[in-house]
């Protein structure tokens, strides 16, 4: 059996400039879907999957997010005098153990290879997950804990990976796959941001990982050797080449692209509605707004 995942990195280093004026001052990560930064998710995603310990890799004008992990005593002892116990209790799951959480930083935007690279030390020579907080995954199974179960029984790398339209395939890097084993695929290559006439399949990457320790030493390799951005996708293309296996896992759920506005108000509509409390004001809402445009029309 592979060692067990403890460890997981989050990169959240770069500067988020699709959500400008917002992200001048406010990191992306901790912008709310409904009334939940997307960090939460991301974490509460990583514990259900088994995460012991946190690596953060932030940049300049990230000190929100720190201050988001923080225990908050007062604000606690507050709610307590009040006996808003749920909202306690809310608060308090946010809450992370004294040490469970490190912050590294990259100093300049090269890459989320380049970010993930930054975290080295911290994760040594053990299997670790990699989680894009932008990508946001309702699903009844945490996606992670979905990877983690299946990454049990095969080791290697796994990556996340979701069919996608042909014209989208040059947002993301696509797998060429090898074996097809239904919940799963075995991968012979894989190409960033590809032309849609280029793209070797239709399984394109999401922001989860659980990758080798030996993904670092590529990562080593490709810094010395490039110029530009440093590629994730690159450095596990590089385990192929190494004859070490890489999957794709078909995750059962459905991902946003919080990293987009168009994903983010997604979601926002999606979680909104998957909440008791708000459901029927919004669904109300929304049907009211879609009546009235049909009547426009
Ligand atoms: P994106 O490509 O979404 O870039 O990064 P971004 O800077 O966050 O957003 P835009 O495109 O300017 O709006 C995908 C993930 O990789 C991290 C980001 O923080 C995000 O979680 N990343 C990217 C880094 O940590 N460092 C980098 O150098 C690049």
């Amino acid at each position: 059996m592979p060692k067990r995942v403890t460890k997981a990195i989050f990169p959240v280093a770069g500067m988020g400039t699709r959500f400008l004026p917002a992200t001048k001052s406010v990191p992306k990560e901790i912008m709310t879907l409904v009334d939940r930064p997307l960090i939460q998710y991301a974490i509460d995603e990583a514990r259900a999957a088994g995460i012991k310990e946190f690596i953060f890799v932030t940049s300049r004008g990230k000190g929100a997010l720190e201050d988001y992990f923080d225990h908050a005593p007062q604000l606690e002892q507050e709610l307590r005098k009040k006996g808003k116990t749920e909202l306690l209790e809310t608060l308090q799951n946010t809450n992370m153990e004294s040490g469970a959480i490190a912050y590294i930083r990259q100093h300049r935007a090269l890459g989320l290879g380049h970010a993930v690279w930054c975290a080295r030390r911290l994760i040594a020579k053990e299997p670790f997950a990699v989680i894009l907080p932008d990508d946001v995954i309702a699903a009844e199974k945490p996606c992670l804990q979905q990877m983690v179960e299946a990454y049990e029984e095969t080791g290697g790398n796994m990556v996340a990976a979701m069919e996608v339209p042909a014209e989208q395939a040059s947002s993301y890097g696509m797998l060429d796959v090898a074996e097809d084993m239904g919940q799963m695929v075995k991968v012979k290559g894989m190409v960033e941001k590809p032309k849609s006439e280029d793209a070797p399949s239709n399984l394109a990457v999401i922001g989860r990982y659980i990758l080798a320790p030996t993904v670092l030493q590529n990562l080593n390799q490709i810094k010395s050797g490039s110029g530009g951005e440093i590629q994730l996708t690159d450095a596990i293309a590089n385990e192929i080449e190494q004859d070490r296996n890489v999957y794709g896992y078909r995750f059962k759920g459905q991902r946003f692209d919080c990293g987009s506005k168009s994903g983010f108000l997604q979601a926002t509509v999606a979680f909104g509605l998957a909440r008791e409390d708000l459901r029927e004001d919004l669904s109300a809402y929304l049907e009211s707004i879609s009546a009235a445009d049909k009547a426009a029309q």
